[in-house]
């Protein structure tokens, strides 16, 4: 077994809240949806997926494959500060897109829509490039925890207020890799 110590547990010993296949289920899905939307209205124009690293890369690969519309991918990454309990709302874009997107169909891709934070600022910052169209996706969505409005276009899952490690999503950058989605235990967190 991987070293297991009480701040980071084997995620083995935590709880599954969704499971791969659960997982892969609605990733389907929501690429199904994503190309009925899609399909026959971007002029022959791929769509573009931009994922929010470091935590949107595993849902943006496995939904990129789900998508039967021409689509590109981009990312770019930000840091925020005081994210954990209380956050000073300061979102900072530390890698953009490297192509132009202007004219482009667009969706923001991300792991978690929690306070909104980095989404609406991610928002912002996209639509200023002018895309034809500008959507979000995100694979987790925890809407008691909004500190500003903002919804997304496609939700794989939406939770309560609790904290997921799994599938991209890490605690101090750990968890990341493993491959389904698990309630990371309080005890162990506030490290
Ligand atoms: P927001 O700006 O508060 O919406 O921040 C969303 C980001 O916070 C996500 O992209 C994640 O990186 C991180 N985050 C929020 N909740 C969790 C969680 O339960 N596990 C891991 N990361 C989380």
């Amino acid at each position: 077994m991987p070293n297991s110590t009480p701040n980071f547990p084997h995620a083995s010993t935590m709880d599954i809240l969704f499971t791969k296949q659960q997982i892969a289920d609605r990733t389907r899905e929501i690429g199904a949806q994503i190309t009925a939307d899609y399909a026959g209205h971007t002029n022959g124009q791929p769509i573009v997926l931009i994922g929010v690293l470091k935590g949107a890369a595993i849902f943006l690969a496995d939904l990129a494959r789900s998508i039967d519309v021409d689509n590109t991918f981009d990312f770019v990454a930000v840091s925020s500060y005081g994210r954990a309990k209380v956050s000073s709302g300061a979102v900072k874009l530390i890698k953009d897109i490297d192509n132009p997107i202007e004219g482009k169909h667009v969706i923001l891709v991300e792991d978690i829509l929690d306070t909104g934070l980095t989404l609406s600022y991610l928002r912002g910052l996209m639509l200023q490039h002018k895309p034809a169209s500008l959507k979000i996706a995100t694979c987790l969505d925890k809407p008691a925890r909004r500190l500003v409005p903002i919804e997304a276009d496609y939700v794989a899952f939406k939770i309560p207020n609790q904290f997921v490690i799994g599938y991209g999503m890490d605690y101090a950058e750990r968890y990341r890799g493993v491959d389904d989605i698990r309630l990371f235990p309080e005890e162990a967190a506030g490290h």
